[in-house]
């Protein structure tokens, strides 16, 4: 039920009790029914069941179609970005600019009063204040979930650490489904630092819902964390470790390379060492599919060529364009103004 205006209070007040009750009555039945999403914090990609992933993408093909210029006027979003990004922050403000929304935030914590030792729960109780919804990237595992601690308001993850980046895993999957007309069963190949992206351990545990075969390449050192291989074996997800791209090629429908996390290494010395480990070039891709695709959260850096760019396997610059749809489909779920 939406909230009684100061104009139904004042009116209210003249009325008799059972008057008050009955219109009280008539309001919630005539309430649209509470959405699911609604008032949620999106931290973890885990915390999203199938049904609600294919909602949220549902929303975005819709959003992609139709522009919504309106949707979310009168709304304010704070983007709050304590660590760099391009794609990510720009695509939440231009998603609730074209919603008809507000922004205001920063992309330099050095600007702001965390220079002066405050801490994360309390600027974000006091920007839950000014916002109706926020959203944040911060370098530290679990900065998420201690933001949504401090604030009532919706908390949109836009990656914590090497931990999660659920509004990636989401735009992933739109452009999964875009490319290949579905996300049941597809043959994808995760390839790089595997240990420090956060992209591919969300995606990872978000593809469990799509009975994927999943191959991951990288040195011995990157592997996929144990407790997302955990979570896979218990879930009857099959998955390959291979150490070479060229093992996968031939097979996979999707290829989703990723950037040695150069700035989350505590030894230095080891990620010179991995640094250029992989290298995708177009010689590479002679034995693909035709229908096969390759995927990058990007930014990139020597690990994709850019003779590839030009190639009908690239599809990198479209899935950052979807970022856009998808962060427009989940600050309407969570600001009421979308329903499940
Ligand atoms: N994909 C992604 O998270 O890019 P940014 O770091 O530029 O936001």
């Amino acid at each position: 039920m939406s909230p009684l205006s100061k104009e139904d209070i004042d009116r209210m007040s003249s009325l008799s009790r059972e008057d008050i009750l009955e219109e009280l009555k008539t309001k919630m039945l005539s309430a649209p029914p509470q959405s699911p999403f609604f008032g949620r914090d999106i931290i973890s990609i885990k915390e999203l069941s199938r049904e609600e992933i294919i909602t949220v993408l549902n929303h975005a093909t819709a959003l992609k179609q139709t522009p919504q210029p309106e949707l979310l006027k009168n709304k304010v979003m704070a983007s709050c970005f304590f660590e760099p990004s391009t794609r990510t922050r720009l695509s939440f403000e231009t998603a609730m600019t074209r919603l008809g929304g507000g922004v205001m935030g920063f992309a330099d914590a050095g600007v702001t009063s965390t220079k002066k030792k405050e801490t994360l729960y309390d600027s974000m109780k006091i920007i839950g204040q000014y916002a109706d919804v926020i959203a944040m990237r911060h370098p530290a595992e679990g900065a998420a979930r201690r933001a949504a601690e401090a604030t009532d308001k919706p908390i949109l993850n836009g990656g914590d650490g090497a931990n999660q980046h659920p509004t990636q895993t989401l735009l992933d999957l739109f452009t999964i489904q875009e490319c290949q007309g579905t996300l049941e069963g597809l043959n994808i190949a995760l390839i790089g630092d595997l240990k420090y992206g956060r992209t591919v351990h969300s995606l990872a545990q978000a593809l469990i819902h799509f009975n994927p075969t999943l191959s991951f390449v990288a040195p011995e050192s990157l592997q996929m964390p144990s407790y997302i291989c955990e979570d896979l074996k218990k879930h009857n997800i099959s998955y390959t470790f291979y150490e070479r791209i060229e093992e996968v090629m031939a097979q996979a429908d999707i290829i989703y390379m990723t950037r040695i996390q150069g700035e989350r290494f505590p030894d230095k010395m080891e990620y010179e060492r991995v640094k250029d480990v992989y290298v995708l070039t177009k010689d590479m891709l002679a034995p693909a599919k035709p229908t096969m695709r390759i995927m990058h959260p990007l930014p990139r850096v020597n690990e994709l060529k850019e003779e590839i760019d030009p190639t009908p396997h690239a599809y990198y610059f479209e899935q950052a364009h979807n970022g856009l749809y998808v962060r427009q489909a989940l600050l309407g779920l969570v600001l009421g103004a979308l329903h499940a």
